[in-house]
């Protein structure tokens, strides 16, 4: 086969799979029952819960063009759909009291052990990556919240 062949049909395929949907989940601003609208959250809390967990796990993740395009928004959209159907701060205060704190309980334990935010979005989100210094600061917010509902 040439080389212009097959170009051509790398570029068919290209643009045929653009037209596959890639179930993205769609981006909701109105969220009443968000997490960070309703608690005395700390300024420097929210921002890193923003920066680094809220693309995957909330309606409203801020999406790179990247999520735009087939092959790579299939693999976008799959961890905003898991990551959402596992953990959803938009729906936060839907929650009861003891779903919260394993909540709260879990988000230390994949902090801790660096298995989120999932590493692969550090390839284009490097500022999400977290310091020890932040981690230490997560882990101790989600204590003091986890504390704070029983009071
Ligand atoms: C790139 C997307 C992405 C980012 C960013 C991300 N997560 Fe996740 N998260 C997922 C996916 C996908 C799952 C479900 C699959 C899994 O557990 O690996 C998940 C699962 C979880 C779970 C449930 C784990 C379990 O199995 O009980 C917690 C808790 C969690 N994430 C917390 C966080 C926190 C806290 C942050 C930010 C510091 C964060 N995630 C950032 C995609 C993400």
């Amino acid at each position: 086969m040439k080389a212009k062949t097959l170009l051509w049909i790398i570029i068919i395929i290209f643009v045929v799979i653009q037209f596959i949907p890639s179930g993205r989940p769609e981006v909701v601003k109105d969220n009443p029952q968000d997490l960070l609208a309703n608690n005395a959250v700390p300024e420097d809390v929210a921002g890193m819960l923003k920066t680094s967990c809220y693309d995957c796990h909330s309606n409203e993740p801020v999406y790179p063009w990247y999520a735009y395009v087939a092959p790579v928004s299939w693999l976008v959209s799959r961890d905003v759909r898991e990551g959402k159907k596992e953990l959803n701060f938009s729906e936060w205060e839907g929650l009861k009291k003891i779903k919260k704190a394993e909540y709260l309980d879990s988000m230390s334990e994949e902090i801790d052990d660096e298995d989120m935010p999932m590493p692969i979005y550090f390839l284009m989100h490097r500022d999400a990556k977290l310091t020890p210094e932040q981690r230490g600061r997560l882990i101790g917010w989600t204590e003091d919240f986890a504390d704070s509902l029983f009071e």
